[in-house]
Formats: C-alpha cells, structure tokens, sequence
C-alpha cells in the first residue's frame, strides 16, 4: 500500500477539493489539479471567439428543432438565452472561468444559468472538436475582410502621394548604390503592387477556409439526421467540409492566413525601411510629421521613426507565429489532439499585429512630406545618366551597346578625374572618348530626361506612372463601397 492509494481509500473527502467539471465530468470523481487547470484552460485566449461560437450555436440550434432532433420550444429558449449572453458578454458583463476550461463551455455554462434544462439539448450531435474549428474558421473570415480592407487603405494612401509624385524624380538604386533615376510616384506604386497580391493571398485563403466543420461532432460525425447544407448557409460558408476527420483536424487554414500575413508583413517591413533611410539626416528624402516621430530622453534634437522601425521589427512575431502553428501541427495523428488549442493565441497575435502595422504604414505613407529638391539633386549624383550616354551611342550612333557601354565608362572616367559630372565635359571631352559623338549628347544627359525617357511598358517615365495611378484610381475606387 502506498500513499497514495491510502489517500485514494479515505472517507474523508475534501470539502475544499476541486469539483469535477459539470459538462464532461461524470465519470470523474474529483476535479483538476490547480496546474492542470492552469495548462489546460484557453479562457483567456479564447473568449475572442465568443461571437463566432454563439452564431455557431444559434445555426446547430436552428438546426437541430428544424429536423426535429430538439423540440422548438427548446430551440426558442435556447435562441433567447444566447442571445443574453452575447449581450452580456458585449455590455462586458460576462464573468469568465478558467474552472471552464474554454469560450465554448463558458457560454453552455452560462446558458444553463439562464434558461436552466434546454441549454443541455444544444450539444446535441456536436462536439467541441467541430464547434471550435467552425468559431475559428468565422473568425479569420472576418479577419481576412478587415485585413483586405486595410489594405486596400494602404494602397489608397500611396496612390495619392503616387500621384501627386508622379513628375518627382529620385534616385532609383540597385545594392543601395545609385543606380538609375526614377519617378518617386513609379517607386510608391510598387508598395501598391505587392500590397495587391498580399491582398490576393488573403482572399485566396479565404476562399479556401469558407467550408463548415459544423456537424463533423467529435470526428466521425453523427448519427442524428442532421443538415449540415442548412448550418453552412446560415454562416455564410460555402458547403460543409466534406470528410469529418479532416473537418475536425485540420488548421491549414489557419497556416495560410499566417503565411499570407509573414508575406504581407515582410512587404511592409520593406517600405518601413526606406522611411527610416530617407527620413534620417543622411538621406534628408522625407520627413515625418510630429505624429508620427518621437523624441529622444536624452538627444533634445532628435526625430526618430520609431513607427517604421516598429513595423520593419513585427516580422519577427508574425514569422515567428506562423513558424510556431507550422510546429504545433506537425506530427499530429488524426485527428483532434489537444495540441491544436495552441494554434489560437499565433494567430491572433500575427493578425492584431498587422493590423496595427497596416494601420501604422497608411497614416506614415499619408504623412510624409518629400524634400524634392533633395531628391532630385541625388538622382543626378553618382553618373546616374551614364546608362543614357549609353543608349545615345546605341541609339545615335548605331554602335552595338557593349562598345557604348565601354565608351560611357571611359566618359565617365574622365569626369570622375576632373571632379564633374557627365554634363560638366565639354563637347571637345567627349569626341575624345569617341569622335561621333555630336552636341545632341547633352540632352540626355540629366536626371529628369534619364527619367523621362523610360517609356516601356511599367518604367518610370511620368507619362506611365499616370496611367498607372489612373489604373489604380479605377481598381480601389470601384472597390470601396
Ligand atoms: N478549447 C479547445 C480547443 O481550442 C476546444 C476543443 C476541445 N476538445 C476536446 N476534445 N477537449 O481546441
């Protein structure tokens, strides 16, 4: 005999002792250990759903009395009840219990509290297993249609500095070293071009997640003669899952929004970066207004763009959460595991945090002002027209461009030695690299006519950032409603 079972034996049960759990504690005797209650209560991360798991509740409910599986009275009260407590749990009043392990059982519990007998017949044919991965699937539908239309915002932003920059030429680089002269509005409309395919990312996620698990119960669905069509459509989704197991077990879901979101977030990371670069001294492209800078505790001079710096450093959790439900999923036997409670508190963190990085990055790309004459004077440094004497002596004077590629570089040489730039040599100058060059030469030779002259098809001439912010107009305007 041991210990143990000497206590087990005792007739003096405990009054103080943890009561088993009231919804699935029959054949249990005594209720958890206090750290067993602590590892496996997802109260705190799952109230969220609340919303989700009462219209959940309210289709099975509907359900259930319209194929006479519960009776319509009981249906009725079982409506009127949750309806209570989504009210309370919206007015704040909702008292939440980790003894309750989840959102699904708080609200039954609750439930019971108000309408008494009936709150028992709404579990019927369901299982907490199809309940959940239904509340989760509503929830990232909606966080897909808030994230789209964030978005969208942040295009709108950046088509109108696009458009008021079209004509603004900057340096465009290639390994940060200047490289070519474009149009600020051509560089702007390419953050508009990568935020339309993260928007196409979470549409076509959403697209995928829209099936119902609803009906799949524990994970081999039921015997009672439900109608999964009916609580499908009443929740907006497209058709009921089709294999219960997978109803039940799958969260690739969920793996599909959080890559979308590293994508989006790696995108927006990117354009933080340039804030940061073009706003500091060095640069002296942008400034930030005093909302969206902040000061240093001990450098009375300082502005920093602490927002940008802010949204480049969120990948490392958005990243990290899809890395972390990669994790969690893989390996796992089908089908439900309780490892799966963990793919809840990712995705809300990913999500909440590129909602603020998007709402961060349209009020900075809305914000900044353009110091324009410095942008200009730096697209000119550094022989950024060199590719265009190039192309003149491909185009003028119809040498192959690897000759004019080496007759621009031994111009540029020469500059470089006399401290000038291209435009700065003398005619005499350059009939000295080559001996046809003509006085038609200088003009191509300056920032705004290198700009100017990129007219193919998506480059950076102005004529073609406009038709592209019209594009653009055409595509955002037509889609807010
Ligand atoms: N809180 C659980 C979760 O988030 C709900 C499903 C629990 N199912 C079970 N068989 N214990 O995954």
């Amino acid at each position: 005999m041991t210990g143990q079972d000497d206590s087990r034996n005792s007739n003096s049960p405990d009054a103080n002792a943890p009561k088993a759990n009231s919804l699935w504690g029959g054949r249990f005797e005594a209720g958890p250990s206090a750290v067993m209650e602590a590892i496996n209560a997802s109260i705190d991360t799952d109230k969220r759903l609340a919303e989700q798991d009462i219209a959940g509740s309210l289709a099975h409910a509907e359900m259930l009395s319209a194929q006479g599986i519960i009776s319509s009275e009981d249906a009725a009260a079982i409506r009127r009840g949750l309806e209570q407590v989504r009210d309370e749990i919206r007015a704040g009043t909702m008292t939440w219990s980790a003894a309750l392990e989840d959102v699904h059982m708080n609200v039954e519990a609750r439930l019971k509290e108000i309408i008494g007998e009936p709150a028992g017949r709404l579990h019927t044919a369901r299982s907490r297993n199809d309940q959940v991965a239904t509340d989760f699937r509503l929830w990232l539908r909606g966080a897909c249609d808030r994230i789209d239309a964030a978005l969208a915002a942040y295009q709108s932003a950046l088509v109108a500095q696009a458009e008021a920059h079209a004509d603004t030429v900057m340096p465009g680089f290639t390994h940060l070293q200047t490289a070519q002269p474009v149009s600020l509005g051509h560089h702007l409309l390419c953050w508009v071009e990568a935020a339309e395919r993260d928007r196409g990312r979470f549409a076509d996620a959403r697209k995928r997640l829209n099936q119902s698990p609803l009906g799949a119960a524990a994970l081999a669905g039921t015997a009672f003669p439900l109608d999964r069509e009916r609580t499908a459509a009443a929740l907006g989704f497209d058709r009921p899952m089709a294999n219960s197991l997978d109803a039940v077990s799958s969260r690739d879901f969920a793996l599909e929004v959080l890559s979308a979101a590293a994508i989006a977030a790696t995108h927006l990371s990117r354009f933080a970066e340039e804030i940061v670069l073009w706003s500091s001294r060095r640069f002296g492209f942008a400034t930030l207004s005093d909302a969206w800078s902040t000061g240093s505790s001990i450098m009375p001079q300082k502005r920093n763009p602490d927002a940008a710096e802010l949204v480049r450093a969120k990948p490392g959790s958005i990243i990290g959460s899809l890395t972390q439900l990669l994790i969690v999923v893989k390996g796992l036997p089908l089908a439900y595991s309780k490892d799966l409670q963990e793919d809840k508190a990712p995705v809300f963190r990913a999500l909440d945090d590129l909602e603020l990085c998007l709402a961060a990055m349209t009020g900075m790309a809305g914000d900044l002002t353009f110091n324009t004459d410095a942008m200009a004077e730096a697209a000119g440094e550094a022989y950024s027209d060199a590719t265009d004497l190039a192309d003149y002596v491909v185009r003028k004077l119809g040498k192959p461009f690897r000759s004019a590629h080496h007759i621009a570089g031994t111009a540029v040489k020469l500059a470089e030695s006399r401290g000038v730039p291209l435009s700065g040599l003398s005619l005499e100058d350059f009939r000295s690299v080559d001996a046809d060059i003509r006085d038609d030469v200088f003009s191509v030779l300056s920032a705004r006519a290198s700009m100017e002259s990129r007219t193919s098809y998506g480059g950076t001439a102005p004529v073609r950032v406009k038709e592209q912010v019209a594009r653009w107009r055409t595509r955002l305007d037509g889609a807010s409603t």
